[in-house]
């Protein structure tokens, strides 16, 4: 059903995220009849502009997507772009948010979502002062919500600071606290897999499963993005928000009802769960990389030390590697290794489920112990989205011998889930009030808790994180985390494993 009558008020609006993502996916919900006509999209920015610089900057970019004018010719976008306003000024003062105020008063409907596209130290000052002029009042029955994209706080206690500051002005049911992780459909649909299919969930748990592997590496570099990733690093930038978005749904009990307050629960239960470490302990489980400079597919890479806005005797790192544990009955001793960085060897983002090896087997050309795989689920969340289930088989011929090999599903070969940006979801559940695939202020908390241990650690250390090459799979730090516990990373990139050799 189209979405309720809103008008969409985004900071940030001449920013990155609006024209690449936001726009794009509300034309795509327009186009699929999911917003109703009475979406109104009312830019706020620091640029001086009219409505008709908006609109004509998005269009600029629309056209330069490579998707054939699927967004820039669409009626969807021919009809939105009507309806798009915009205001600049300081989003410190009060005249911004007078002039706000007076255009809601004249909007089709009081409903209103504000959007906050902003630099992170905007957040705290813009939702003091829309509360300050009545903006975030829900009252008349219309609906008054705040979207915040991350990063949400540096660390536990700004994230706590920037919960308290912003839940003394507006309650936790009018705050949408992104992450859009949650707005991809494998990760949405981990849920499915588990919860909707005995074979798996009747396995999950630390009788079968050894470990769990999470991996999101990627190719890019840091590119432009030096001053925000210098301040950063990988370990904030990637895993208190979502990776541990992936832990949480891998390793959560049933909810007991598919409601946002229920699954939420859960979640946070489950992040609360993970272990926090002494700093000794943090020295042993966690190791950083750094990039340097070289080739990756053919393209120079420069060192991230090297990198503009990337001071030169850096510490920060852009590759991280954890191994963690949830501390619950269901998980006790199944160590879940955590990794993502950049500049790396493939783009890939996914969740290894490695279960225990058969007790006894009785092949005569197999020795158990040497060569017999043990099961594995892999969830490809990004890209190729799929599922895999690696099981040994006999090997055809006379001898009794096992070989692995994989059952394969890939969204592409049923869906077309392909143009979708990943926001439609999460702009869709903004204006229907549905909270369950943005962050509660708990589980915020308990995800920067558990990774607090190691910005203690590595944020007074003098040392430098270990330095690799471009493409490859990281430091060799990384390698030997996992070597210890004698198991191995998933190798990355590598998909389909049916072709024949
Ligand atoms: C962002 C990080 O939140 O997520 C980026 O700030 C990262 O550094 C990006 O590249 C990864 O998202 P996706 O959807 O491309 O996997």
């Amino acid at each position: 059903a189209p979405s309720p009558p809103v008008t969409l008020v985004i900071f940030g609006a001449t920013g990155d995220l609006t024209r690449r993502l936001l726009v794009p996916a509300i034309i795509n919900l327009t186009q699929s009849g999911l917003t109703g006509e009475d979406l109104r999209i009312l830019g706020v920015g620091i640029e001086p502009g009219d409505d008709q610089m908006l609109v004509t900057r998005l269009d600029d970019f629309l056209k330069t997507l490579d998707d054939g004018g699927a967004h820039a010719e669409s009626d969807g976008w021919k009809s939105l772009r009507q309806r798009i306003a915009y205001t600049s000024g300081d989003f410190t003062r009060d005249e911004i948010y007078l002039d706000i105020k007076a255009r809601l008063e004249k909007a089709p409907s009081g409903n209103a979502a504000f959007y906050l596209a902003v630099p992170p130290q905007f957040f705290g000052t813009i939702v003091e002062k829309l509360s300050e002029h009545g903006l975030t009042k829900e009252t008349g029955g219309a609906f008054r919500r705040i979207a915040i994209e991350k990063p949400f706080g540096t660390d536990l206690a700004s994230a706590k600071a920037l919960n308290e500051r912003i839940l003394s002005k507006v309650a936790e049911s009018q705050v949408y606290r992104l992450d859009h992780f949650l707005g991809k459909e494998t990760v949405q649909n981990i849920l499915t897999t588990r919860f909707a299919n005995m074979m798996i969930e009747a396995l999950w748990n630390n009788n079968y499963i050894d470990h769990v592997q999470i991996t999101a590496a990627e190719t890019v570099d840091v590119g432009s993005r030096g001053k925000f990733y210098d301040a950063t690093g990988a370990l904030r930038d990637m895993v208190p928000n979502h990776l541990f978005q992936l832990l949480a749904m891998i390793a959560m009990e049933a909810p007991n009802g598919f409601g946002a307050e229920a699954i939420r629960s859960e979640k946070s239960k489950a992040l609360s769960a993970l272990r926090i470490y002494t700093p000794d302990e943090a020295a042993e489980h966690g190791v950083r990389g750094v990039y340097t400079g070289g080739p990756l597919n053919g393209n120079p890479v420069t060192a991230f030390r090297e990198t503009k806005d990337v001071s030169p005797d850096t510490r920060t790192e852009t590759f991280v590697a954890l191994k963690l544990y949830v501390d619950t009955w269901r998980w006790a001793g199944v160590p879940f290794y955590l990794r993502t960085g950049k500049a790396m060897k493939a783009r890939d983002t996914e969740i290894v489920v490695t279960f225990r090896q058969v007790p006894f087997a009785q092949f005569r050309e197999t020795d158990i112990k040497r060569s017999l795989p043990p099961n594995r689920l892999v969830i490809q969340v990004q890209p190729d989205e799929g599922l895999s289930v690696e099981l040994s088989i006999k090997s055809p011929g006379l001898s009794v011998d096992t070989v692995p090999v994989s059952l394969d599903f890939r969204y592409a070969d049923k869906f077309d889930i392909g143009k979708m940006t990943g926001y439609e979801s999460l702009l869709y559940d903004l204006f229907i009030g549905d909270q369950t695939l943005f962050q509660r202020a708990d589980g915020i908390e308990a995800g920067w808790a558990a990774v607090q241990p190691f910005l203690d650690l590595w944020g007074k250390s003098d040392e430098q994180p270990e330095p690799y090459l471009p493409g490859s799979m990281g430091p060799t730090c990384a390698d030997e985390l996992i070597a210890r516990d004698g198991r191995q990373w998933h190798e990355l990139g590598v998909i389909l494993h049916n072709q024949k050799s």
